[in-house]
C-alpha cells in the first residue's frame, strides 16, 4: 500500500533517475517531426518519456505551457513551431529534469537563432506556487516547529497570489505528454482546474496521456512501479474527457487514439490518446437575432451548454454561442444566419441560454419583409438553376 504523498515522491525519484540515465519502460515510443529534432541535443532526445506529440497542433505566435516538461523535448519542438513571436514555458517538479532542460535551452536557442523557452519549477496541480521562490524564502526562514510550518503555509499562499508561477488567463495552449496520469487521484480535480485557470479565454489544452479501457483497481493503483510507469494513475478513456468537461472546458475531442494498446495489465488495456479541449464558453448571453443550422452528418447533436440541435433546422442562439460556433472545433459543422437588421451589442437584451428554440425565417428577416427578386445569376454559373 502506498500513501498519496509517497506516490509523488516515488514519481520524483523515478524521473530524477530517468533524467540522469535513460530509463527503460517509461512510456511509449512517439514519432516526432524529424525536422524539429535536428537542433535538439541527443541527451534530451534520449530521455524521451512521452506518449504522444501535442506540439504538432500548435501554431505560429502562440504562448505555450508544457506540463511535466521533463528534459524539454516538447518545449524545444514547440519553440520552433511557435517561432520568435511565440513563447514556451516548461513546468516540472523534478530538479534533475529541470537541470538537463535548462542546460540545453541555450544550445537550442543558438541553433534556432532565438530564445523563447524557459523552464520553471512547480507542481502541475498547483501552477500558482513557484517552488524555487518558496525554496528561497524557506532558506531564510526554515521550518523548525509547528508555528514555522504554519507560517510557511501562509507564505506559500502569499507567493501564489503575489508572484504566481503561471498567471491566470496567460496561456494560449497548455500541452503535456504522459504526465497527468502521474498526479495523485485526490489532486486530479485541482489539476484540471489549474489548466483551466491559466488558459486565456479562447485558449485550448492539447494533452497526450495514457488512458485505460477499464477502471484501474486499487491494488494496481498501489503498485509503485506501475504508478510511476504511467499505468496505475491512468483515467479511463471516458473519465479523461469528463474531467475536462467538469473543469468547464467545451468542444472536447479525441485528436488521436492509438488502436494498439501500449501495455496490458491483468487484462486492462492502456493506450495513448491525444485530446483537445477549449476554454471560453463562460460569459453573458445576448440576443442579437442570430441563428445557426447544424449541417450534419449526425441527425442530432448536444453541445457542452446543453443546446440540442437537429440537423438542418434553424436554431436561435445567443451572441456568445454564435461566435463560439464560428471558431474551432465547430466552424465546419454549422451554417450561420445573420438577421437582416443587425442588433448592436450595446442594445442587445439578455438571451435565455437554457432554452433551445427554433428561429423562424420571419424573425431573421423581419415580420414585414416581402421582397421579390429576379434569379441571382451568380449562383448558377450562367446556366439555369432549375
Ligand atoms: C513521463 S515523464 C514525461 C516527460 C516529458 N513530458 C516527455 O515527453 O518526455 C513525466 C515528467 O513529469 C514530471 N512530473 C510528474 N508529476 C509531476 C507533477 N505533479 N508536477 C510537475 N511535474 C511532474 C516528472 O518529473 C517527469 O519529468
Amino acid at each position: 500500500m502506498i500513501e498519496s504523498q509517497s506516490k509523488e515522491s516515488i514519481v520524483r525519484q523515478r524521473y530524477a533517475a530517468g533524467a540522469k540515465k535513460r530509463g527503460e519502460k517509461l512510456c511509449c515510443p512517439v514519432d516526432y517531426g524529424s525536422e524539429y529534432l535536428k537542433v535538439i541535443p541527443r541527451e534530451v532526445i534520449e530521455r524521451d518519456y512521452g506518449c504522444g506529440d501535442p506540439s504538432r497542433y500548435l501554431r505560429d505566435g502562440e504562448t505555450v505551457l508544457d506540463l511535466g516538461s521533463g528534459t524539454g523535448k516538447i518545449c524545444f519542438i514547440a519553440a520552433q513551431i511557435v517561432g520568435p513571436n511565440g513563447k514556451v514555458i516548461g513546468v516540472d517538479m523534478t530538479n534533475e529534469m529541470l537541470e538537463v532542460a535548462r542546460r540545453n535551452a541555450p544550445v537550442v536557442a543558438e541553433r534556432i537563432g532565438y530564445a523563447n523557452v524557459e523552464f520553471r519549477k512547480g507542481r502541475i496541480q498547483d501552477l500558482a506556487l513557484d517552488l524555487e521562490k518558496l525554496d528561497h524564502e524557506l532558506k531564510k526562514k526554515p521550518i523548525t516547529d509547528a508555528a514555522s510550518f504554519l507560517r510557511a503555509d501562509e507564505l506559500a499562499e502569499e507567493l501564489r497570489v503575489k508572484h504566481p508561477l503561471i498567471a491566470t488567463d496567460s496561456i494560449d495552449v497548455v500541452v503535456s505528454s504522459c504526465v497527468l496520469n502521474l498526479v495523485e487521484p485526490r489532486s486530479k480535480p485541482q489539476l484540471f482546474d489549474e489548466i483551466f485557470r491559466v488558459l486565456k479565454k479562447g485558449g485550448r489544452a492539447v494533452i497526450s496521456d495514457i488512458v485505460s479501457d477499464e477502471v484501474v483497481p486499487e491494488e494496481l493503483q498501489n503498485d509503485p512501479e506501475l504508478w510511476s510507469g504511467c499505468i496505475s494513475g491512468a483515467l479511463t478513456e471516458e473519465g479523461f474527457l469528463v474531467a475536462f468537461e467538469k473543469a468547464g472546458f467545451y468542444g472536447i475531442q479525441i485528436l488521436k487514439r492509438d488502436v494498439r494498446p501500449w501495455r496490458m495489465v491483468e487484462g486492462i488495456e492502456f493506450r495513448s490518446v491525444t485530446i483537445e479541449a477549449f476554454k471560453g464558453k463562460q460569459g453573458e448571453c445576448f440576443e442579437r437575432n442570430q441563428a445557426v443550422i447544424y449541417r450534419g452528418p449526425f441527425k442530432e447533436v448536444l453541445d457542452d451548454d446543453n443546446h440540442r440541435m437537429e440537423r438542418g433546422k434553424r436554431y436561435a442562439v445567443c451572441d456568445k454561442t454564435y461566435n463560439l460556433y464560428k471558431k474551432a472545433p465547430y466552424r465546419a459543422r454549422f451554417e450561420f444566419v445573420d438577421p437582416l437588421v443587425e442588433v448592436p451589442l450595446d442594445q442587445a437584451k439578455p438571451f435565455d441560454c437554457l432554452r433551445t428554440a427554433l428561429r423562424h425565417p420571419k424573425e431573421t428577416k423581419g415580420q414585414n419583409y416581402d421582397a421579390t427578386t429576379e434569379a441571382d445569376n451568380r449562383c448558377c454559373d450562367g446556366g439555369s438553376c432549375c
